[in-house]
């Protein structure tokens, strides 16, 4: 019979790190906690709290899903199954889009289909004089989005509708930047692992996955102050596709850039002035 931690993670099906993360939320402690007790006994109650978010997870749930967080540039987001799951890939995005806006003063951003709003609140925090602006089609996201913003002290505006149809006014956007959903609707990996859990919206455009790249590419200078910039994230294998929509649509400067693995994962091009 199991009665304390230790014993509890050494039969945990779960990787050690995994089954951690649970613990720490049934007994809401830091993970410094849980190695200097590990041989103090446990509850019934607290054993049973843990099983049953162990069973989730043996289903398959996402980890992100069942603690309801995840953490991006450095930031703790609330997440749920309305929203994708924030990559670390999207910090690429992030970086690309503070650098567009680097020596503009009070620039305004558009993010286009914020999820959780992990984009345009870490752009709105990291760029407290920037005015942005964070839209979704979908209203559940947009919920979580504003609760994020409202913890993390950043102020934004939303909008919900599809990509540009939304009240975005007569703005001239300094900075567009989106995480569109760029999954070819046929790819197999849509139903395994995590992907199984994550909005469908989220993550395919329903087509050959450059659908959505196209609207957004496409509307972007309608959008666009002069000199302004639009970056976007994409899949491994779409940055020449996405290159040649940038130039089709008067894009100077285009060029993409790699993530971590090496893989070029967001592209950006300045309007001409
Ligand atoms: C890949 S997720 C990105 C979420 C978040 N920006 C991130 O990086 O984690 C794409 C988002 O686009 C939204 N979306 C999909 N189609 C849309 C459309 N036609 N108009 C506006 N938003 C859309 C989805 O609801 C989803 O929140």
């Amino acid at each position: 019979m199991i009665r304390t931690l230790r014993e509890s993670l050494a039969a945990s099906p779960l990787p050690r790190l995994e089954a951690q993360l649970l613990w720490q939320r049934v007994l809401d402690v830091p993970r410094a906690w849980l190695i200097a007790h590990d041989a103090d006994p446990l509850q019934p109650a607290q054993l049973d709290a843990y099983r049953a978010l162990e069973a989730r997870r043996i289903a398959g749930e996402p980890i992100a899903y069942i603690l309801g967080r995840r953490e991006f540039f450095g930031r703790d987001f609330l997440v749920t199954p309305a929203v994708l799951i924030p990559r670390p890939d999207t910090e690429l995005l992030v970086e690309c889009g503070l650098r567009a806006i680097r020596d503009v003063r009070a620039p305004c951003v558009l993010d286009l289909g914020t999820g959780s709003g992990i984009v345009a609140v870490t752009l709105a925090l990291e760029r407290p004089d920037a005015r942005v602006r964070a839209t979704d089609r979908s209203a559940e996201a947009l919920a979580v989005a504003r609760k994020n913003a409202c913890a993390l002290g950043a102020k934004l505006l939303f909008s919900h509708g599809n990509w540009y149809d939304t009240e975005l006014g007569s703005v001239r956007f300094d900075l567009i930047v989106s995480n569109p959903p760029y999954i070819d609707a046929r790819d197999a990996h849509l139903g395994q692992g995590d992907l199984r859990f994550e909005p469908p919206d989220a993550l395919t455009d329903g087509a050959d996955g450059l659908r959505a790249l196209r609207e957004i590419v496409r509307g972007a200078p309608d959008h666009l102050g002069p000199g302004g910039i639009l970056c976007v994230e994409h899949g491994w294998d779409q940055a020449a596709a996405v290159r040649s929509l940038f130039l089709r649509h008067g894009f100077a400067d285009v060029a993409s850039e790699r993530d971590l693995s090496g893989i070029e994962r967001v592209t950006r091009g300045c309007l001409q002035a």
